[in-house]
């Protein structure tokens, strides 16, 4: 048996290195690991090289204030800049820089002059509501080109953007403003989803109603449904399309703070991760220009996240943007009107790379061949996964089915904190392994490290760490430093602890092996096991709640929640009621797949839960060691009382 801190029981002995034809036209050739073998902090120079800087740094790197890092110490830009105007100035007006199309069909088509147009008068608009550079905007909008307009003109004014994901309910949406004290929200009537209307605006009313800080609501109009309307709403289409299209970028200094964007971390309070201009748009341009060996001037790129999520900031809009990339951006869900939509869209608009996640790519999988099948996909030249390790089943279909066989695989392990990719295949030069991110890329250096902090050999298992500063990394926790010291640096001394565990194998590839401390991954989201038991434990039929993830086929894992009512609430429409109670609190992504009612919940001397024997209740496991439990006859109890577990619709 493994004594590793975390063991990992697969073997995987197949390579797919690119073809020759892939590796000769690659951004990335094997020669950029050297380079930054050679000098890292020269390499990430030459990297912020890719970017137009109004005043050139004086220094590299900063670290003597560590964790907090500053990158370009001294130097000056502006983000949207780098993202929209300087293609335009360098004759690229004309280029597409979104084909962007909606669930019902319509379609936009937004050229890189346009979209300087757009970030312009949407940069006026947000001086005429009073934002200054500093400001912080929360944005709740669909996937629509002014969700990334929006953000590219707050990047534009110095203005942070906390961008809020749609799915999230009023109450999330009002902790996050509360958390950023935001002054306005950009929001829309609602979006298209399944095949019909689905409200926002709503839920904005709801946590404006409740948010002393917001002056004013910024509202796009996308579905044309009946929206309550108040003194501090104002329309984008009468506000935003009467400013100039004139606006003079600002030039800001690189470590000005460019976004908040909310996570979950262990506890129940989510954590507002801090990320600065120079250094994030730096590594995000990096990555995305070599990991997905970007070529603006004939590429199609489609990554499917949401803007909501940190996938969304730095590959739909920062990354690509800054790269000049043209790309695709779809509203909906992917089986409306039928399964086969993404494959259309892939055909119909010549997609040539598709970033998407484990999850989405095991639904199909289930749906089955027939609905890519349908569609003619021979444009594809790349593949990406990212959000949890994808199998070596998933990863085989994908390459397979949608790949033909001839694209290469990017599995890219990275996190919100991290703000881009850290550990990832090179598509021209990595022979990568089905399920397997890799290795480091170029100018980061990760490593795996035993309990004591000591790292494991090839062939052995622990926990991830990062152990040299990245210019894309978090600059802390909006408002509490002191958690960010605690959350990621206390764990083992001057290195950063992801929170994830992996495994070397015996080649030097890097396996990651999920999350080892209590925050679920659920299709790609975090979501922290207390942040869901608080939601329960706030309804009041709910005595006691604890919450695992449970392995599951298609989403990763799924939340299981074990439930002690209380007395006289045990009722046919409890469980029901619970898990649309936890949809409600946080969003849907949350609902719990199960809600288990027990008499009883297993918990140590010291009173700590232990989740460890619910996960293997949950996934119908044989149980494991319970001696250290203060009554073990209570894992007996909860076996017993699965008869009233209730299951997802
Ligand atoms: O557990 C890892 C998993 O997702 C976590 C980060 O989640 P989030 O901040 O929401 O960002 C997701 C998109 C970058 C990580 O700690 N994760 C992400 N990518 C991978 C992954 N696990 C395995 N393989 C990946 N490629």
């Amino acid at each position: 048996m493994s004594t590793d801190a975390v063991a990992n029981l697969l073997h995987e002995s197949r390579h797919f290195p690119p073809s020759a034809e892939f590796a000769a036209q690659a951004n990335a050739q094997p020669g950029l690991y050297d380079l930054a073998d050679a000098d890292r902090i020269k390499f990430w120079e030459s990297q912020a090289d890719r970017l137009s800087w109004h005043a050139k740094w004086q220094q590299a790197l900063d670290w003597s204030d560590a964790p907090v890092a500053k990158w370009f110490v001294g130097g000056k830009l502006n983000v949207a800049y780098n993202c929209v105007d300087r293609h335009v100035e360098a004759g690229y007006g004309d280029r597409v820089a979104l084909f962007w199309e909606g669930e019902p069909g319509d379609t936009r088509t937004i050229t890189y002059a346009e979209l300087k147009s757009e970030v312009s008068k949407a940069a006026n608009a947000l001086l005429q509501l009073g934002i200054s550079a500093g400001d912080r905007v929360a944005i709740y909008l669909p996937m629509i080109p002014e969700a990334a307009i929006a953000m590219l003109a707050c990047a534009r004014i110095g203005a942070v953007h906390s961008v809020v994901f749609g799915g999230f309910s009023a109450e999330a949406l009002r902790s996050r403003i509360e958390d950023a004290a935001a002054k306005l929200v950009i929001t829309a009537d609602g979006g298209y989803r399944r095949g019909s209307a689905s409200a926002l605006k709503p839920a904005v009313d709801e946590a404006v109603d409740a948010s002393p800080t917001i002056e004013r609501v910024l509202v796009v109009k996308r579905t044309n449904q009946d929206v309550a309307w108040f003194d501090r709403d104002v329309w984008w289409h009468d506000l935003v399309d009467a400013q100039s299209d004139q606006h003079d970028p600002v030039p800001f200094d690189s470590e000005h703070p460019l976004f908040i964007l909310y996570t979950s971390g262990t506890t129940g309070k989510p954590k507002g991760i801090l990320h600065t201009s120079g250094g994030y748009l730096t590594q995000a341009s990096y990555t995305h220009f070599n990991v997905f060996d970007l070529k603006p001037e004939t590429d199609i790129y489609w990554c499917t996240a949401d803007v909501g999520w940190v996938t969304g900031h730095s590959y739909i809009v920062y990354g690509p943007m800054s790269n000049g990339t043209t790309q695709l951006m779809y509203e909906g869900t992917p089986d409306t009107p039928t399964k086969s939509r993404w494959w259309k869209l892939i055909e119909k608009y010549q997609v040539t790379q598709l970033y998407t996640a484990p999850t989405a790519i095991r639904t199909f999988m289930k749906w089955g061949d027939q609905f890519p099948a349908e569609a003619d996909l021979s444009s594809l030249r790349l593949l990406g996964s990212v959000g949890e390790p994808i199998n070596p089943e998933a990863w085989m279909w994908y390459r397979e089915i949608i790949g033909n066989n001839n694209c290469p695989i990017v599995d890219t392990w990275w996190q919100t904190e991290t703000g881009a990719i850290m550990i990832s295949p090179l598509p021209g030069v990595s022979a990568t392994k089905p399920g397997s991110a890799m290795t480091p890329l170029p100018g980061i250096s990760a490593k795996i490290v035993d309990d004591a902090g000591k790292e494991v050999g090839l062939g052995h298992g622990g926990y991830l760490v990062l152990t040299e500063p990245w210019p894309s990394m978090l600059r802390g926790i909006w408002g509490d430093m002191a958690r960010y010291q605690e959350t990621y640096w206390s764990r083992f001394s001057n290195r950063y602890f992801a929170g994830d565990g992996a495994k070397w194998d015996e080649e030097g590839a890097i396996w990651l092996l999920g999350r080892v401390d209590d925050v679920m991954n659920v299709s790609g989201h975090r979501i922290s096991t207390t942040e869901v038991e608080s939601a329960l434990v706030s309804h009041p039929a709910v005595a006691e709640a604890a919450v695992v993830g449970a392995t599951d086929e298609v989403t990763g894992q799924g939340i299981v929640a074990f439930v002690i009512l209380r007395a006289g609430h045990e009722h046919d429409d409890v469980i029901a009621e619970l898990r649309n109670h936890v949809a409600k609190e946080i969003g849907p992504i949350a609902k719990p797949r199960q809600v288990m009612i027990v008499p009883e919940l297993p918990k140590t001397r010291s009173g700590k839960i232990m989740r460890r024997l619910l996960r293997d209740v949950a996934e119908n496991r044989e149980l494991g060691d319970v001696t250290t439990l203060a009554d073990s006859a209570v894992m007996k109890l909860i076996s017993e009382g699965l008869a009233t577990g209730g299951t997802e619709d």
